[in-house]
């Protein structure tokens, strides 16, 4: 059968939350240091703001960034971080085997956040830290009495509260690597006694509880002990693979993921006869091989065109599954894990940054229902699991309709096949605006000697079919 893809712009599906193309910054490698705080640099501002970096969150509008961690937050100290920079202790730093020199803090972080135009997102302590510890950080952030932690961030020349919204209940607690790791049942326990505290300080935040894959025992477990004070769900998916197909399908366990915990956060709401849905925030997201690029040497990823089309899986996961998901936050935005990387000297725009970008400024507003023809791939996947619970086309494929445009990307992960494509629901002869994203060679990278891939952009005056070339992706926009 010829393939094709249809396209009804009366199937609106659900909203695209704006926030899902949000961003995270961790105190880890250079992504704050060296990263986007690069005092001295003739880049910077008089902040010690990298003002190359500052125009990427701008360009990729990124609407909230998470920050200090990660699993720097797992032994942070915020307060170490505020005041006088002179009167700041340097720290071991036991995630990522560094050292914190705390010149970089809260209200440098809240001041960048102001310059950039975005909102913060902080994540509390949940290893060495305490629950004052934590009510201390909200009370400096969002209070307006008079009492200990507000005066002291008067003091520190803030006279207006941030108005902080978005606090993490902890990251990956779970985990082995973590310092102060917790099993479910102890997790829940801390996390509903500090969730019901902060609400008590400040009814007005958003708290999210932290989860696992979203696929884990962990997720039902919390969700169900914790339903009451979510008010979103945090979930962590790393894809990679040395193999290109495996690789670029990989983000397609995302789906299921989300599928799948959507469907715990329900069972827990009907149990606990909750009335609100808690969405979820999907807040490290990202393609990543810890054994490519370690953790504790900066974790610097160079990513290839086979990284790029499985960044554009991810970006389509996420539009397909709109309903669900409340935030999600690229893990991480600068050097780390990154679509951008920083020198001395400058910017390089990775691989992953062309269709992150045409994701972020186009693929918004609400979903429209898709329906795809075209081969399946069979072979080997990424986890293994997806191979038995979901069909993976060699074209991944989602649409949107903003203001008032009709936006398909599609991705072609097909390492050496071209797919003739009939458009069902483009009217012929509408003026098309095409963005095309490809390499000569899947293992292309960008560098900063030589950067090859991009986006390239055309018009097109539709006829019967599209072509979709081989490993590349695509995104077409008409007027619906
Ligand atoms: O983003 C890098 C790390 O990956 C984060 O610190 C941690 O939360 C995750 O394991």
């Amino acid at each position: 059968a010829t393939p094709s893809i249809s396209i009804d712009t009366d199937r609106v599906l659900s909203e695209i939350k704006p926030e899902i193309y949000s961003g995270f910054t961790e105190h880890m490698g250079r992504c704050i240091y060296g990263g986007l705080y690069d005092p001295g640099n003739s880049l910077s501002d008089e902040n010690g703001f990298r003002k190359d970096v500052i125009e990427v969150f701008q360009e990729l509008k990124t609407p909230v960034v998470r920050y200090p961690g990660g699993n720097f937050v797992a032994t942070y100290h915020w307060y170490e971080g505020v005041g006088p920079k002179e009167n700041r202790p340097a720290r071991p730093e036991l995630a990522w085997d560094g050292v914190e020199m705390n010149t970089f803090g809260t209200d440098e972080f809240m001041k960048w956040c102001k310059v950039v135009g975005t909102e913060p997102y902080l994540a509390l302590n949940m290893g060495t830290g305490t629950l004052d510890e934590a009510l201390g950080w909200v009370e400096y952030c969002n209070s307006d009495k008079n009492t200990y932690w507000a005066n002291m961030r008067r003091k520190n020349g803030h006279e207006k509260p941030y108005n902080v919204k978005y606090w993490a209940l902890g990251n990956e607690v779970y985990g082995e690597w973590q310092v102060a790791a917790m099993t479910k049942e102890d997790y829940a326990k801390k996390a509903y006694q500090w969730a019901k505290a902060l609400k008590l300080l400040d009814p007005s935040i958003t708290l999210i509880l932290c989860g696992e894959t979203g696929y884990s025992d962990w997720d039902r477990y919390v969700l169900q002990e914790c339903i009451k004070w979510t008010d979103m769900h945090s979930i962590h998916i790393y894809t990679s693979d040395k193999e290109h197909l495996p690789n670029a399908s990989a983000p397609l366990s995302a789906e299921r993921s989300i599928e799948i915990v959507a469907a715990y956060i329900d069972q827990a709401r009907i149990q606990a006869k909750c009335k609100t849905r808690p969405t979820i925030c999907f807040d490290e997201w990202n393609i990543w091989d810890p054994i490519r690029a370690p953790g504790d040497k900066g974790a610097e990823e160079l990513y290839t065109v086979s990284d790029m089309l499985a960044m554009a899986v991810w970006c389509n996961v996420f539009i397909r599954q709109s309903k669900w998901l409340g935030m999600t936050n690229i893990a991480q935005n600068i050097n780390v894990i990154a679509p951008v990387m920083t020198t001395p000297r400058g910017l390089i725009k990775q691989t992953i940054y062309f269709p992150y970008f045409l994701f972020t400024n186009y693929m918004r507003g609400n979903t429209l229902g898709t329906h795809l023809r075209c081969g399946t791939y069979d072979g080997r996947t990424q986890p293994d699991w997806i191979e038995t619970t979901m069909d993976t086309p060699w074209l991944d494929v989602s649409a949107s309709l903003y203001e008032g445009k009709v936006g398909l990307a599609v991705a072609n992960i097909h390492p050496e096949k071209a797919f003739d494509v009939e458009i069902k629901g483009l009217p012929e002869g509408a003026e098309v605006d095409v963005y095309y994203v490809t390499g000569e060679n899947l293992t292309d990278v960008n560098t900063e000697e030589k950067q090859t891939v991009g986006i390239k952009e055309s018009k097109w005056t539709s006829k019967a079919k599209y072509t979709f070339p081989k490993h590349s992706f695509t995104l077409l926009r008409w007027k619906a």
